[in-house]
């Protein structure tokens, strides 16, 4: 059973299967590198899935949708291609590392960075974040949903203090995009990161980078991109200046079905699915002796994981025992974000987290909270 797609989602609607066959099979080729029809075939592919991720954040010019191998690859290319010495970001506790590594070695060419703590539910002080603010603060850089404990962050009102401050906001969506409405207008969002294959049910090996039209990016990987052929420097034209090389067409075009598929579905229903089942977990969890949740203690303030710790038991042990014995997938450990568990007073020995996905059942979930109670039984008793 596997309740681990808040790393990626498994298993993928059989659309997105048959459009990556059918990407492979019967296209094959390369988009913007040749005038016969099946380069344009796949040119057609690499339009329509920015069109399709378009609509889901309420973009209007799809062409500012910049295709990349993951959340972190969207991540590096906003860091990188708009930030210089001298600037000052904000970001959280809370974050990935996807983030903030790349902040950190930001750090050392000379940005200044404020990384605020979170309260111990994992939520940002919106007042912490405005306090922090100099003259030369230019980003706000956050997650929306913690990929630790779920916690959602107040992005309404922090976009709003990167507009009073003249700053720009960058929203990184790696565990809230197909879950939560996300309308680059309305939350002024300058650059959003996104990755394709966990919400929006995408192959691995894709995401994007949405890029606001008063944005310049500058480049961070140069490359062919089948224009401006003599130009010794890389053509900033978007999309195609920033995704130099081959693209990923069979990976893009399972990505568009798994928006579709998203789109279809409703967000709404996505989201009250999620979030009963973590609920039916957490009810569970709660019962059994010496187990912790974090996070938001308002269902309603969390999306798409649970984090717990169950006293005396080491969470990777927990999570090992779960899988041996129970076919049972979850990630335990620190989730590539120590900073998060500091905050959450969980550091070093990290939580189990659950995440379920679309096709999850509530049976499912009733299985995986017996097998909790048996695992934790068995670990206590051998200590
Ligand atoms: N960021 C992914 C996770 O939290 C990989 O598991």
């Amino acid at each position: 059973m596997y309740l681990d797609n808040a790393a990626t989602s498994f298993p993928k609607p059989e659309k997105v299967y048959e459009a990556v066959i059918h990407a492979m099979r019967d296209v094959g080729a390369s988009p913007g590198r040749g005038g016969y029809r099946r380069s344009l075939e796949a040119g057609r592919i690499l339009f329509q899935a920015r069109e399709a991720a378009a609509a889901l954040f309420s973009i209007s010019d799809s062409s500012r949708i910049i295709f990349t191998q993951n959340a972190t690859g969207a991540l590096n290319l906003a860091l990188q291609g708009t930030l210089a010495a001298g600037d000052h970001v904000i970001t959280t506790s809370m974050e990935h590392n996807s983030l903030l590594r790349p902040l950190y070695a930001l750090r050392n060419k000379g940005v200044e960075l404020s990384v605020i703590m979170a309260g111990p539910d994992g939520v940002v002080s919106v007042d912490d974040i405005r306090r922090a603010v100099r003259e030369n603060t230019r980003m706000i850089a956050v997650s929306h949903v913690s990929n630790v404990c779920g916690a959602i962050q107040p992005i309404k009102q922090l976009s709003e203090i990167c507009s009073e401050a003249g700053a720009r906001f960058l929203l990184d969506a790696a565990q809230s995009a197909g879950y939560l409405p996300i309308d680059v207008g309305r939350y002024a969002v300058d650059l959003l990161a996104v990755p394709g294959h966990k919400g929006l049910l995408g192959p691995s090996g894709t995401g994007l980078l949405y890029v606001a039209p008063h944005v310049n990016l500058k480049s961070v990987i140069q490359g062919g991109t089948g224009s401006h052929s003599t130009a010794e420097e890389q053509p900033l034209v978007m999309p195609d200046g920033f995704e130099a090389g081959t693209h990923n067409i069979p990976g893009i075009a399972g990505l568009q079905a798994g928006i579709e598929f998203v789109l279809e579905r409703g967000l709404s229903v996505a989201y009250q699915h999620e979030n009963t089942l973590l609920n039916l977990a957490e009810q569970a969890l709660r019962d059994i002796p010496g187990v912790t949740i974090y996070g938001p203690v308002d269902p309603s303030g969390r999306c798409s994981v649970l984090s717990f710790t169950a006293s005396g038991v080491d969470s990777t042990l927990l999570a090992a025992e779960l899988d041996h014995r129970f076919d049972i997938a979850v990630r335990a450990g620190l989730h590539c974000a120590p900073l998060a568990h500091r905050t959450l007073g969980t550091f070093p020995g990290g939580t189990v987290r659950v995440s379920p996905g679309w096709s999850t059942t509530s049976e499912e979930i009733a299985f995986f909270s017996d097998a909790v109670v048996k695992c934790i039984a068995k670990i206590r008793k051998s200590a």
